[in-house]
């Protein structure tokens, strides 16, 4: 006997309003239907099936290698999709086939082994159920004394079962025999004009048995069908995710407020504040402070480090460094330990040194800048001419001094200085002073010769 899964992945999500295919949508940084392949994987069946449809060739690209991916050319419902399921696997009889949705993230795997051992004591289907204290768009579970005999859609169902809170979650094991069986009989005769796979149930209810099993949680089985309950299940799953780091020694100040991705690294001693997100394969290692709002994707934050009120891509934050407010570090952004990029500063390719210092309203781009260096306020890599980027060097123990252009490229040698202002086009080499401004002008008296000027139109 073997374990086949189906991951019922193919609909368009008509009440989502958008393009997008809904199982594409993400929770946490990953896509719905990724979150139920891996719920499922961890029962470690002999095939997983996931069902494409709508946007088919975009959900095919997030699905992990050894999957097997089967088109349902028109989305003709829930029991048709199972169909051409099965037409890919073949003959199930004698195994046991799990059904689940693609717009359920939230499953744990623990459900879905609970429903597999309750299956295991002799059905030809089972079904995971929950109580929702709001049933509204959910199938009802139909029971006759302990029996489920039915699941009626909410489409059609009649005043008193409306009011029933037990539904089924798009989430079965089957006998595979049985429900071949069954399927064939299923006809598209509701209000949808859809094939519904709830309708095998009642087939399978009246000669055989149909047994259901609780979810643990109902929270784990809410799908998405909205934007709001897109929402929604966000929150939970965050509320998972914070659930865990903090269980793990990480402080967050308002776990309402952190937003931490699935693959995301932390570790014991990281202190996160309000509104901060942590995005893509960022990851901040113990003792640093991050946030308020910051938000950092594929970003590496070390120990002691500081951030606030930034943005990070892809850059690199060293031990001790400090970072914003109000900074924003793009790609290719690698600060050494200690090193600085204080407010209203935008770097990309840049390389800072150790205790080199960037604090106040600048642009570093394709720079490298070596240690114990300090740029002074407004200063800028000019490193694009309208066609290329070039690249700034600059060395240890420089003071670059405020408001300094260094049109690249340009290289700034070892303990070289540059003077307040000045548009540096050629190198400065080691321990010079580089001055490139005007001489200034002193007009003395000339506030009072200025009175004494008749006003014009006076
Ligand atoms: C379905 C169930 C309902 C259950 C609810 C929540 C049916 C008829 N209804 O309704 O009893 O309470 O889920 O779990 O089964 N899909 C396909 N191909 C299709 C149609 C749908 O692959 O032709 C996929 C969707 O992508 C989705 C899943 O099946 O992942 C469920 O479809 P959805 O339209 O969300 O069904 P509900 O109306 O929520
Ligand atoms: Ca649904």
């Amino acid at each position: 006997m073997s374990l086949r899964a189906i991951v019922l992945a193919a609909g368009q999500g008509t009440r989502m309003q958008s393009e997008m295919p809904k199982v594409l949508y993400e929770v946490a940084g990953r896509p719905l239907v990724s979150w139920v392949v891996d719920a499922v994987s961890e029962l470690s069946p002999d095939e997983i099936v996931v069902v494409v449809g709508h946007g088919a060739e975009m959900v095919r690209q997030v699905l992990p290698e050894g999957v097997t991916v089967v088109a349902q050319s028109e989305q003709l419902g829930t029991g048709h999709a199972v169909m051409v399921a099965l037409e890919a696997i073949g003959d199930v009889s004698g195994d046991t086939v799990l059904v689940v949705p693609g717009d359920t993230p939230l499953f744990l795997s623990g459900s879905l082994s609970a429903l597999l051992d309750e299956h295991a004591k002799g059905a030809s289907a089972t079904l995971l159920t929950a109580v929702m204290p709001d049933p509204t768009g959910y199938g009802r579970v139909i029971r006759y004394g302990d029996r489920v005999v039915q699941i009626v859609e909410e489409r059609d169902v009649d005043e008193e079962q409306r009011r029933i809170t037990e539904v089924a979650v798009s989430t079965y094991a089957f006998d595979g025999g049985a429900l071949a069986g069954a399927l064939a009989d299923v006809e598209a005769d509701n209000n949808q004009a859809e094939y519904y796979l709830t309708d095998v149930i009642e087939t399978l209810a009246a000669p055989g048995t149909v047994r259901a099993v609780a979810a643990a949680d109902p929270l784990e089985v809410q799908g998405v069908n909205s934007q709001d309950q897109l929402a929604a299940v966000a929150a939970q799953m965050r509320r998972r995710i914070n659930g865990d780091w903090m269980r793990a020694g990480v402080w967050m100040q308002d776990p309402e407020r952190t937003y931490v991705d699935a693959g995301v690294a932390l570790e014991a001693g990281v202190r996160l504040y309000a509104d901060t997100q942590l995005a893509g394969g960022t990851k901040v290692v113990a003792g640093a402070e991050v946030g308020p709002h910051v938000f950092a994707v594929d970003s590496t934050i070390g120990a002691g480090a500081r951030v606030w009120y930034a943005v990070l891509r892809e850059a690199e934050v060293g031990e001790d460094a400090q970072v914003g407010p109000f900074a924003s570090l793009r790609p290719g952004t690698v600060m050494a330990p200690g090193s600085k990029v204080g407010t209203f500063v935008e770097t990309k390719q840049a390389r800072i040194g150790s205790g080199s210092k960037v604090p106040h309203l600048s642009y570093m781009g394709d720079v490298t800048i070596g240690e114990d260096t300090n740029v002074g306020a407004g200063s800028i890599t000019c490193n694009y001419d309208g066609r290329e980027k070039y690249d700034t060097v600059i060395g240890d123990r420089v003071f670059i001094g405020s408001d300094t252009m260094l049109v690249a490229p340009v290289e700034i040698g070892n303990d070289a200085y540059t003077g307040a202002g000045s548009t540096i086009t050629k190198d400065v080499a080691p321990g010079s002073l580089a001055v490139e401004r005007s001489q200034q002008k002193e007009i003395r008296g000339y506030a009072a010769k200025r009175k004494k000027r008749p006003r014009k139109g006076g």
